[in-house]
């Protein structure tokens, strides 16, 4: 399979390490070592201290399984396949998917979202949102034909922030399964709603045959270990999702995974903090807009760590973000780059350091 380059991932390699000022990332303030292990209990500690560098089960550490399982209603630990995010995308798509499918795509996305389908040959159908920026669903149902095999969703959504209701989500993941066809959710955002009544189910606590992707890189604030996870109820898929593991990573990090136990163990003070650093750059963000008069708008989130700020200035994205960087030492990530019309601007409101970034664009 060819594959074009992520003009993302690309991006923020070129200049992520380099630039001191980040606006955009997508992930949660990352914690030290020193902090989650003063989270560690006294079992999960002598796992820590008397890990062995053996290759590990290939679906995922058992424990890490079942506290995996414990994020979703009606999941089992059997259910779930630890995996890298990006790798989970990896295996779903060239797993469920054949050529000629077609796949309905939440637009804009994530590139491995749509790419790596595009690349197994299947054709996009791109699922955008209304001119108020709300994803509605009676418009989804209209994009499937007798060819759909697949509807990828990402709610909360990267990059708008965008959300869908619980009922919502409902009836997405029943009319997929009235067509045959899979469900397959990336959920990466998920535990950052502001108000804990917009949590959606995962997906695959609604539908034997949908998919959920998670992991520890936003919400949980571990994007360095690279574990997270696929769930699915449905033990057919599960194994053909592992045996396509066998070919990438065999097995994810005994280190990731042990850590990853400590983080889950104490998920409602991490999701809290992520929570409180989110609210805290929202108030900011309204607080600039309403600072810089005409030049500014937003729709803020209700979950998630990221939303779009649109550039009423008439300058494009590309220019506006290109001036960031060599005037301001601020890396931000346009419009642009993720295909949308509008120029705007990602805001990655899950960094402690984004007052000082968004600071230094007021000052342009
Ligand atoms: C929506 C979404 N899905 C998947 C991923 C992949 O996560 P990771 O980079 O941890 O592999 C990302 C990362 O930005 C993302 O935003």
């Amino acid at each position: 399979m060819k594959l074009p380059p992520f003009i993302l991932e690309r991006h923020f390699a070129q200049y992520e390490f380099e630039v001191p000022y980040q606006l955009s990332c997508s992930d949660c303030e990352p914690l030290r070592m020193s902090e989650l292990l003063a989270m560690a209990s006294p079992e999960s500690m002598n796992l820590w201290e008397n890990l062995q560098f053996f290759y590990t089960d290939s679906a995922g550490h058992p424990l890490l399984r079942h506290e995996v399982a414990t994020l979703y209603e009606g999941i089992l630990p059997e259910d779930i396949l630890i995996c890298a995010p990006e790798e989970g995308i990896f295996l779903v798509m060239n797993s469920l998917l054949e050529k000629g499918d077609q796949v309905v795509v939440i637009s804009p996305a994530y590139q491995s979202l749509y790419e790596i389908a595009t690349g197994a040959g299947c054709r996009i159908i791109p699922w955008e949102a209304d001119d108020s920026g709300h994803y509605q669903v009676e418009n989804l149902k209209t994009l499937v034909t007798a060819k759909t095999r697949m509807v990828v969703v990402n709610f909360p959504h990267n990059p708008t922030g965008a959300m869908v209701s619980p009922g919502d989500f409902i009836e997405i993941s029943r009319f997929c399964d009235l067509n045959g066809i899979v469900l397959f959710s990336d959920e990466m955002y998920r535990g950052l709603e502001q108000d804990p009544a917009d949590r959606l189910p995962g997906a695959t606590s609604l539908s034997v045959s949908a998919v959920s992707l998670s992991g520890m890189s936003k919400s949980f604030s571990l994007p360095g270990l690279r574990i997270g996870w696929l769930a699915c109820r449905n033990p057919a898929t599960l194994n053909k999702l592992l045996q396509l593991k066998d070919y990438i990573t065999i097995c994810s990090s005994a280190p990731g995974e042990i850590l990853s136990i400590i983080a889950l163990q104490n998920r409602e003070n991490i999701l809290g903090r992520n929570r409180d650093i989110i609210a805290w750059n929202i108030r900011l963000v309204d607080q600039f807009i309403e600072d810089n008069p005409g030049l500014f708008s937003w729709n803020p989130p209700v979950a998630g760590s990221v939303a779009m700020l649109n550039l009423l200035s008439g300058q494009t994205s590309e220019q506006f973000c290109q001036d960031l960087l060599v005037e301001k030492q601020v890396l931000a990530i346009g419009s642009h780059l993720f295909n949308m019309p509008k120029p705007a601007i990602r805001l990655g409101l899950g960094r402690v350091g984004f007052a000082e970034a968004l600071e230094r664009v007021t000052r342009l």
